[in-house]
């Protein structure tokens, strides 16, 4: 066990800038996740950490101790990656078991612990064969097992279950889960598939363009996103952008935009009369409902998306096209049909505010609720 720590990280190819002054620090133990879209750094920077790829300039320390410029046997850590090697001449269980017997482990230890790994990764009937019988999905999770068998100060994956088919991947994120809290081994694994991050991190760090954009708890960067990016690439599908202006209606700041005006719920400091800004409020937020009454605006149905137990509808709205997320039950109930006019309102709890040009989080959603819970 071990944290990592990572000091003003920078990796240049040439004119790329892959990654810019990244820092932070993994707690011992901790399931961190980097989730960020392609080509952000993510895999650059575990590369790093592994040692297979050096800085530009930067630190590195793996339990308190510099680590920058060793190699990477000597800096403790399992690595699975997105493609892997296994050794092609050896059965998966001696795939499996060649790294505890070269620590010197008996015969009787080994294969306890590759019992339960087996078992756990689901490959316990496929111990017996070579490399090359198994499927992609097979390979990978023997990969997996051999990072997970051995004693690593750090786990480092990259993109290590993206390929498995949707149920083995559900049940991989449990598994994996299980696997890292019981072994307590400081992990960091790379993904863009935020269901993933959400549910297995403990803590997520969000990139974009070679630089941390937040790093924070799963619920904190749902519910706190730092910026515009982070607002809109965490929660799927994507929270609505509407650029809107600040104005006053009678004593009320709102938030106007080419389909409507929305009511907030309290001007930030910096906000006046005619500011521009973005609004962003998450599609389960957005309330549709047949046209009429007080509504923050209006718009036409461009397309619904039934889901099962959820229908996503997508709404032509001033220019703009936003997507509400609502039970199945209530679609149907509402009667929407391609084409047909809806009316839109935004409740004030839920709205987000971005500042148009840097993108920082303005006002955060969920403010009077919070208020409302300290009174009570
Ligand atoms: N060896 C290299 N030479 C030149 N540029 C590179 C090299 N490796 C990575 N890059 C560039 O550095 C940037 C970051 O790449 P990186 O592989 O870290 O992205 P990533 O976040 O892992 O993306 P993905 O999700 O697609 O795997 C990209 O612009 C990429 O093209
Ligand atoms: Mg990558």
């Amino acid at each position: 066990m071990a944290s990592v720590l990572v000091h003003q990280l920078v990796k240049r190819f040439g004119d790329v800038h892959a990654v810019h002054d990244v820092g932070f620090k993994v707690n011992d133990g901790e399931f961190v996740f980097f989730l960020g879209p392609s080509g952000c750094g993510k895999t650059t920077t575990l590369r790093m950490i592994a040692g297979l790829l050096m800085p530009t300039s930067g630190r590195i320390e793996i339990g308190g101790r510099n680590v920058t410029f060793l190699r990477p046997r000597h800096r403790n850590v399992g690595m699975v990656f997105q493609q892997n090697v296994l050794y092609p001449h050896m059965s998966v269980a001696d795939n499996l078991a060649y790294p505890l017997k070269v620590r010197g482990f008996t015969r009787a230890e080994v294969r306890e612990k590759l019992g339960e790994v087996a078992e756990r990764l689901r490959i316990a009937d496929v111990l017996d064969r070579m490399p090359d019988e198994l499927s992609g999905g097979q390979s990978q999770r023997v990969a997996i097992g051999r990072m997970l068998v051995r004693q690593a100060d750090v786990f480092l994956m990259d993109e290590a279950i993206s390929h498995l088919d949707a149920k083995l991947r559900a049940h991989m994120r449990t598994e994996l889960r299980h696997l890292q809290k019981t072994l307590g081994v400081t992990t960091l694994f790379v993904s863009h598939d935020q269901l993933e991050a959400m549910s297995m991190g403990d803590r997520i760090l969000v990139m974009n363009d070679g630089a941390i954009q937040q790093f924070g708890t799963p619920q904190e960067v749902f519910d706190r996103p730092a910026n515009r990016f982070v607002a809109s690439f965490v929660g799927e599908p994507h929270m609505n952008i509407l650029p809107a202006e600040i104005r006053y209606e009678g004593a009320r700041p709102v938030a106007r935009w080419a389909g409507g005006a929305m009511p907030l719920p309290d001007l930030p400091r910096g906000l006046v009369e005619g500011s521009l800004v973005d609004v962003g409020i998450r599609p389960e937020h957005v309330v549709l409902a047949a046209p009429g009454g007080s509504d923050a605006g209006h718009g036409r149905v461009e397309a619904l998306e039934p889901l099962g137990a959820e229908c996503l509808v997508t709404v032509q709205t001033g220019g703009e096209t936003l997507r509400a997320r609502l039970p199945a039950v209530r679609a149907d109930r509402l009667g929407f049909v391609v084409g047909a006019m809806v009316s839109l309102q935004f409740p004030r709890d839920h709205i987000y505010l971005f500042d148009k040009a840097g993108g920082q989080t303005l006002l955060q959603a969920g403010f009077t609720e919070e208020l409302r819970l300290e009174a009570a």
